[in-house]
């Protein structure tokens, strides 16, 4: 019997890069892009073939070291203790790569839940996430772990390192505006540079981290009390901050900038920054004028989405 299995997108509200050392941050799944996997059964014989259709590459399990992909179906069988099925794995996403969105940990996600339902051994949520973690070490470095929560458990959480997960309500829903710089910037290079910068002057790196902990707290609780319009100058504080650990880019800040000039309440850049995507928060009723500065400004793609 076939399976398929999806994951979403998901985009990091507040906190992003100090969540690394500890402080908290908040994100939502974004239901707009997702990440889809197949298992169907294949000849006798064939073992494990993985086809990863956005990047045109077909691989056998047996073969391939490197993949992160690989990699995700590996730790699935060594969970289940199964050995290797005959079957082809299909992976599709329509989460952009290297831009913020989570689309690494997406397709881990979609692979991993299809194949265990494949082998007729559902896992958990939390086990889903603990082995998309473990992916994500491999290929990220040092990452957090909030790629993985968000994506697996697929609800808005309000994450802090090694801290059993909080789920969050916005009361009053919210609408974003989601922009692409089209500047494709793996997450990987700027936590390594936040790192190193870090390494060179941690009182300073420590106090910046406990300011963007700061107003995600003050963000949630906005959120929770359904003051949305105070989210707008948090976004803009926490991008300040951001650009002062220099993770921001000049394609961010434009776009930042044209969706404040546009109307938008506020505005930052969301995930690893140095490229990829920036979000801004806004009435719903400036939506189309916001998205048309955007495109301007230079995004390549804008997606709309409703938090809550
Ligand atoms: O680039 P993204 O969306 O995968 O987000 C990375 C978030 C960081 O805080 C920069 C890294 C992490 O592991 O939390």
């Amino acid at each position: 019997m076939s399976t398929r299995a999806t994951a979403p997108g998901k985009i990091i509200l507040f906190g992003e890069h100090a969540v690394v050392y500890g402080q908290p941050a908040l994100a939502v799944p974004i239901t707009e892009v997702r990440a889809t996997a197949t298992v169907e059964p294949a000849k006798p014989g064939r073992g494990t073939i993985i086809y990863a259709l956005d990047q045109g590459l077909e691989f056998s399990l047996k073969a391939s070291q490197e993949s992160a992909l690989a990699l995700a179906a590996r730790l699935v069988l060594e969970i289940l203790r199964t050995p290797e099925p005959d079957a082809h794995i299909t992976v599709q996403s329509t989460i952009p790569f290297a831009s913020g969105l989570g689309s690494g940990a997406a397709v881990s996600a979609a692979l991993a839940r299809s194949l265990a339902e494949y082998l007729n051994h559902p896992i958990s949520d939390t086990e889903l996430s603990a082995l998309v973690y473990e992916v994500e070490k491999v290929h990220h470095g040092t990452p957090s772990g909030i790629d993985n929560t968000v994506i697996c458990y697929n609800k808005p959480v309000y994450f802090i390192r090694d801290k059993t997960i909080e789920i969050f309500d916005a009361p009053i829903p919210f609408h974003l505006l989601i922009a692409d710089t089209g500047v494709p910037s793996p997450t990987r290079l700027t936590v390594a540079s936040v790192r190193a910068a870090w390494e060179l002057n941690k009182p300073q790196y420590e106090a910046y981290f406990q300011k963007i902990g700061c107003i995600a707290k003050n963000a949630r609780a906005a959120i929770e009390a359904g003051d949305i319009k105070s989210l707008g100058p948090l976004m803009n504080e926490n991008h300040s901050l951001l650009s002062v650990i220099g993770v921001s880019s000049p394609e961010l800040d434009t776009l930042v900038e044209s969706a404040r000039m546009g109307g938008a309440w506020g505005a930052k850049l969301s995930g690893g920054g140095g490229g990829g995507n920036m979000i801004a928060i806004l009435e719903p009723q400036n939506a189309i004028d916001v998205s048309n500065a955007l495109v301007k400004a230079g995004a390549v793609r804008v997606i709309h989405t409703v938090v809550g």
